[in-house]
């Protein structure tokens, strides 16, 4: 029997979308295969439908040849299936072996065998080299030992097809590379992985055969070995892609921000999530801001934008104290900002696109007449703005911000922050979730603004766009900057071992 998980046929439809249609997919024991898609291709809505966790509207499942049907995680377990989701479902207070065990609990006669589970857990960690201490407490471990512990959690209950669903999005370069091998030496002790991903990289370092998905729909299976990076990013979305993000030199001019000594709380909680960061950023380059998800980086742009107030420290543009500025006043005195958080702090979702591209002008001169709104100048910046930033939707200025993709939501606020022409561009994650596609015209968009002679501050978590759009590169770690690069001359991974906190130096 070649193939152990044989799903064909599948569709799934939610309410106006159909996730999956008419969705194959084969695997075989023993090896890598990766599934491959855009955001919102379907691929957690496929793997969904093999854990039991949707039933599917059409297409069978066959499990090591035959015909089965999976109503929930419970029926997916006992046929050998575990997965990892994207978001782990650990308990953040239990140990390390009591998440393992947690719901499969050996027990005689009413009794917990304890050491017995302890026992199994130490030999499984030592067989496929997971290191864990059994007795640590989950919320004190790294992310990437969570991750391992979730592993454990399927060995445990003896699952022979593993699925792991974005499994390298909060990891360092480093823990990617365990886990990789982590993956290689499951796939040798005989274990059938499914790899979740829309990173080629990482399907070139591991993957046996790949299947692509495209907006619910099966496009190919096929060997890695014999497929290229470009082949297959064609088939993820549908057209050639261009890698490379090509840029001239910087030109730095005069410093436009200063930031002297900045310490902003959190609003949870009583400590400081930003200790002492002074930088500064010069017109004609793009400083990035490097660093793992929590290391302050929200933080030191809330305070910087005035979306939270400073414990200490200044802020000049210009060489002018802004430090006690509204956000409006900032906003005049020349910063444009492309928030984390586009659907709360870039957009009215329930204003059309053309009021979201006057709000942070609508009070200007241009937009009123006599105490009223100006509707045709409104009408025309919009269109002016969506033909300039290929803003797509489905009725043009009087789409409501809501009905709108990521993709385009994004390219809107883009649209809207670069055409206010401020002398600083902040930009904060401005291609999370979006498609290959949206994200190459953001990209060439910031440069091109750097080249119009503005200052960019950009803050990253992916390392690609870090090392591909930055001219100069500082990383944070806990709140601190840990070290300043050239992205021309450091490795991804020094770069990795300042993000973790396994290295630091001080910065000028
Ligand atoms: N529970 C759900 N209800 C409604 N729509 C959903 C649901 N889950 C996923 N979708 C939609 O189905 C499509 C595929 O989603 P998903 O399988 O999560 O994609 P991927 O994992 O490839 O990013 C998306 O358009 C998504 O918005
Ligand atoms: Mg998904």
């Amino acid at each position: 029997m070649e193939y152990i998980i044989e799903m064909d046929k599948i569709t799934k439809e939610f309410p106006g979308i159909k996730a999956n249609d008419q969705v194959d997919l084969k695997l075989k024991k023993g090896e890598i295969h990766a599934l491959l898609g855009e955001n919102g291709a379907g691929k957690s809505t496929l793997m969904s439908v093999l854990f039991g966790l949707y039933k599917p509207d059409e297409g069978t499942i066959k499990v090591r040849g035959k015909l089965v049907s999976i109503s929930n995680p419970n029926d997916a377990n006992k046929l050998g299936i575990g997965m990892v989701h994207q978001h782990f479902k650990l308990v953040h207070n239990f140990t390390v072996a009591e998440n393992i065990i947690l719901g499969h609990e050996d027990t005689t006669k009413g009794f917990l065998r304890y050491e017995n589970a302890v026992s199994k857990i130490q030999n499984l960690s030592k067989q496929y080299k997971l290191k864990v201490d059994p007795s640590a407490i989950i919320e004190n471990i790294s992310v990437g030992q969570q991750q391992r512990v979730e592993i454990l959690k399927m060995l445990y209950r003896d699952a022979e097809i593993l699925i792991f669903d974005e499994p390298t999005a909060s990891l360092t370069p480093q823990e990617i590379e365990e886990l990789m091998k982590i993956l290689r030496s499951l796939a040798e002790e005989g274990k059938s992985i499914i790899l979740i991903t829309h990173k080629l990289t990482e399907i070139q370092q591991v993957a046996d055969r790949c299947t692509i998905l495209r907006k619910g729909k099966y496009i190919d299976t096929v060997d890695v070995a014999q497929t290229s990076n470009e082949e297959l990013a064609e088939k993820m979305v549908g057209r050639k892609v261009v890698f490379d993000i090509e840029k001239a030199p910087a030109q730095p001019g005069e410093t436009i921000l200063k930031v002297e000594n900045l310490w902003v709380r959190s609003i949870h909680s009583n400590t400081d999530r930003v200790q002492g960061v002074s930088l500064d950023v010069k017109r004609g380059e793009i400083l990035c801001v490097a660093g793992i998800e929590g290391n302050g980086q929200s933080e030191l742009i809330h305070g910087l934008v005035g979306l939270t107030p400073l414990s200490k420290g200044k802020i000049l543009i210009h060489g002018e104290d802004i430090t006690h500025a509204t956000t409006r006043e900032r906003n005049l005195s020349g910063i444009s900002h492309i928030p984390e958080d586009r659907q709360r702090h870039g957009l009215v979702l329930d204003f059309s696109l053309e009021y979201n591209l006057i709000l942070n002008s609508y009070f200007e001169k241009a937009y009123q007449r006599r105490g009223f709104l100006a509707f045709n100048s409104i009408r025309e910046h919009a269109q002016d703005l969506i033909q300039q930033y290929d803003i797509r939707s489905s009725h043009g200025p009087l789409s409501l911000a809501r009905s709108m993709s990521g993709g385009n939501q994004q390219k809107a606020i883009l649209g809207r922050e670069i055409d206010h022409g401020s002398d600083l561009l902040i930009a904060v994650q401005p291609t999370r979730g979006l498609d290959v596609g949206a994200i190459e015209f953001i990209h060439k968009q910031i440069i091109a603004e750097r080249d119009r002679g503005k200052a960019v501050l950009l803050v990253s978590l992916e390392l690609d766009e870090v090392m591909g759009l930055s001219d100069r590169i500082i990383v944070m770690y806990g709140g601190e900057l840990v070290g300043e690069f050239d992205p021309q001359t450091v490795s991804e991974n020094e770069l990795g071992l300042y993000m973790s906190g396994a290295r630091r130096r001080g910065v000028a």
